[in-house]
């Protein structure tokens, strides 16, 4: 016998979404939504849509879209397959209203989730400091400078560093980032993540440098001078400081208040009052026989960020000390009223400890623990009103690496 819960009354609004989600927890077994819209549009968003799923119970794409309509009751099957999404309001005028709730059961045993293979992880590869002469600003190769970065960064968990490279390296950089012939492909799944990765053979000459800057060896002992971090075995060792203890720090700019509703469904698109799954401890543990050799590693991707994409914040994450790089390209104009900058969170809380906006030529370096979680902001549809300024800039790029010690 099904009892009913708790019904809500949900308000969207402009550029809401609720992104993908499978509604599982403990005794739901059916959902239901009633819509209380005026009359509405495929083209005002806010659709209710549906997405197949593999046979690792991951979503794959969508396969239908649901316009709501006035006094229209939908339910569904809450399963391990029963991913859906709620698209961007675009209407600007219109609200969304709808009650919903779920009727609930004795729990039904669920089948193990899929465990994702993390990023490969690499040592350095060995390249001398003349490549960081090549790329990078001369200020920060200086002494003095990289000393009172290590400062800052000691004490806050956190650094910007801007115009890093150098600046026509930079500008070859972008350049060759808007090549045609780069294969970009999407990087699911939806319930965790949307945005594109570059094909690594199909990367003109710059771009493939840069990733092999961003694996050198030069590079994780510039790192190391920058963050007191033991990146390399020649790093100096600082046991017995409080290099980057704690997380990103809270001091760090907050880029204020974001509408609070919509910052709480992002956070919680995969429950995170869902038993704890067993896929993130693999993870967890990976990363500590990797680490267990005493050798730092790396592991990172090029990503193309547009209309659409995100990331979310999910019980698999991987938590674990690491160094997160960001550097950004072609952001020019990018306002974070679009999205697409990285917030920081303590793991089980809402409290936003840190947020990375996109900046052009500029280096974000963030030390983490165990437990703070990260995601990429919803990139909204306004973004695209930037198209009237730069024509061919949909979006922008970053090169996203993770190094540990
Ligand atoms: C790191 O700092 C040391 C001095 O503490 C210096 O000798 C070394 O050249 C620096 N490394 C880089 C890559 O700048
Ligand atoms: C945009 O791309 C087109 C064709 O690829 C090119 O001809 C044009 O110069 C570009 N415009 C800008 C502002 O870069």
């Amino acid at each position: 016998m099904l009892q009913l819960s708790l019904w809500s009354l949900i308000l969207k609004r402009h550029l809401d979404v609720l992104l993908c989600h499978d509604d599982e927890l403990e005794g739901r077994r059916i959902a239901f939504i009633l819509y209380l819209v005026p009359p509405w549009e495929k083209s005002d968003g806010g659709t209710l849509d549906l997405y197949s799923a593999d046979e690792h119970f991951r979503p794959q794409q969508i396969v239908k879209s649901l316009v709501p309509s006035w006094n229209t009751l939908v339910f569904f099957e809450v399963s391990p397959v029963s991913f859906h999404q709620v698209s961007e309001v675009l209407s600007e005028e219109k609200c969304r209203l709808s009650v919903s709730g779920w009727f609930h059961g004795p729990a039904i045993v669920r089948p193990a989730h899929h465990t994702e293979a993390p990023l490969p992880r690499s040592p350095h590869i060995p390249y001398d400091h003349e490549i960081l002469y090549e790329w990078v600003n001369p200020v920060y190769l200086d002494m003095d400078s990289q000393a009172q970065i290590q400062e800052e960064f000691e004490e806050r968990s956190e650094i910007l560093l801007k115009d890093f490279l150098k600046k026509e390296k930079y500008q070859l950089l972008c350049e060759a980032l808007e090549n045609k012939g780069i294969q970009w492909s999407s990087r699911g799944p939806a319930n965790k993540r949307l945005y594109e990765t570059a094909e690594e053979d199909s990367l003109p000459d710059i771009p493939k440098k840069f990733l092999q800057f961003l694996h050198s060896e030069a590079l994780f002992l510039l790192l190391s001078n920058f963050t007191g971090l033991k990146l390399h075995f020649l790093a100096p060792s600082d046991e017995d400081e409080d290099a980057g203890e704690g997380r990103a720090a809270d001091a760090a700019g907050n880029s204020g208040p974001k509408p609070e509703q919509e910052e709480t469904e992002q956070h919680t698109a995969s429950d995170p009052h869902q038993p704890d799954q067993p896929d993130n401890i693999p993870e967890a543990q990976d990363g500590e026989t990797q680490n267990g050799s005493g050798t730092p590693v790396c592991a990172g991707e090029l990503r193309h960020w547009t209309h659409g994409h995100y990331t979310l914040v999910h019980d698999a994450q991987a938590t674990e000390f690491a160094l997160d790089l960001l550097f950004f390209c072609g952001c020019e104009d990018w306002d974070p009223e679009y999205g697409g900058f990285t917030s920081y969170i303590a793991k089980g809380e809402d409290e936003e400890l840190l947020t990375v906006n996109p900046e052009d030529n500029c280096l974000a370096l963030v030390y983490r623990d165990k437990e703070t979680m990260k995601f990429v902001k919803y990139i909204n549809h306004r973004s695209l009103a930037r198209l009237r300024k730069h024509p061919n800039r949909t979006g922008f790029w970053d090169f996203s690496f993770v190094y540990y010690e």
